[in-house]
């Protein structure tokens, strides 16, 4: 396995902990296009992706959108999505059995106030997914997304500029998703047989039931 992020220390102390024989930690921006074809060139075999690297950059409405956090969500969210695709295409279909597996959101599909930027970058990561599906149908390549609701990790805190306060009272009052509870749904799909592909999978925290319904009276 192959772990590409901007990160190095944080991806090779995780590579350290997986074992040297189970992962290698390679750096990684998705949204430069030199720094994929150079993660590519390292991986000349590729049977699954991975496309975890995305995220959100403030929660402005349409009236105050900023531009340049626009094109940051859709350079990583989706043009880095797309880049990604593409290098690694012609090794996952000479596998045979090729699989994509695309970090979605349920941003994808239930748009809310604040979040225009973001719901339109993962709408867009999502068209990509499917057209890639009907683009290859016949070849050995199989092409999933995960939608997830809450999951606490690092998202609030890069969505609100590093304010820790703000981040810490997104996942107030309620029990949200874990990166552990996401990865997992991903081993599921990726160990699958390979005529059997996984379209499309939306996966909550039991307290929420919309982006904008979130039982939080579990709040001291
Ligand atoms: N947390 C949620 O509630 C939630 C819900 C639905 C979907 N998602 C999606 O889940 C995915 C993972 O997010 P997360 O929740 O784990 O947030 P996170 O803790 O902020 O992780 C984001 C990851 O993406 C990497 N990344 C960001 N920009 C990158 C770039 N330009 N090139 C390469 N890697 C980059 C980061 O590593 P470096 O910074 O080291 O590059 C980090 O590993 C994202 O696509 C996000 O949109 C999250």
């Amino acid at each position: 396995m192959v772990l590409g992020a901007r990160r190095l220390d944080r991806l090779q102390a995780l590579a350290t902990e997986l074992g040297s024989e189970v992962a290698t930690a390679l750096p990684l921006d998705v949204t430069e296009p030199t720094s994929v074809e150079a993660f590519s060139r390292e991986v000349p075999e590729c049977r699954l992706v991975v496309h975890a690297a995305g995220g959100a950059l403030g929660l402005d409405p349409v009236a105050d959108a900023d531009e340049s956090r626009w094109r940051t969500m859709y350079e990583t969210n989706v043009l880095g999505v797309l880049r990604v695709t593409r290098a690694f295409l012609p090794a996952l279909l000479a596998s045979g059995d090729g699989q994509v597996v695309l970090i979605g959101s349920v941003a994808s599909f239930e748009p809310y106030a604040g979040g225009a930027g973001y719901n339109a970058a993962k709408a867009a990561a999502s068209s990509l997914a499917d057209v890639l599906r009907i683009e290859h149908v016949g070849r050995p390549l199989r092409v999933s997304e995960i939608d997830p609701g809450m999951v606490e990790t690092e998202f609030s805190l890069v969505r609100f500029d590093g304010d820790a306060e703000r981040a810490a009272a997104t996942y107030r009052g309620m029990t949200p998703l874990t990166a552990s509870d996401v990865a997992e749904v991903v081993a599921f799909v990726a160990s699958r047989p390979a005529h059997v592909d996984l379209d499309r999978i939306v996966m909550r925290p039991r307290d929420q039931a919309r982006v904008w319904l979130v039982d939080r009276s579990k709040q001291a």
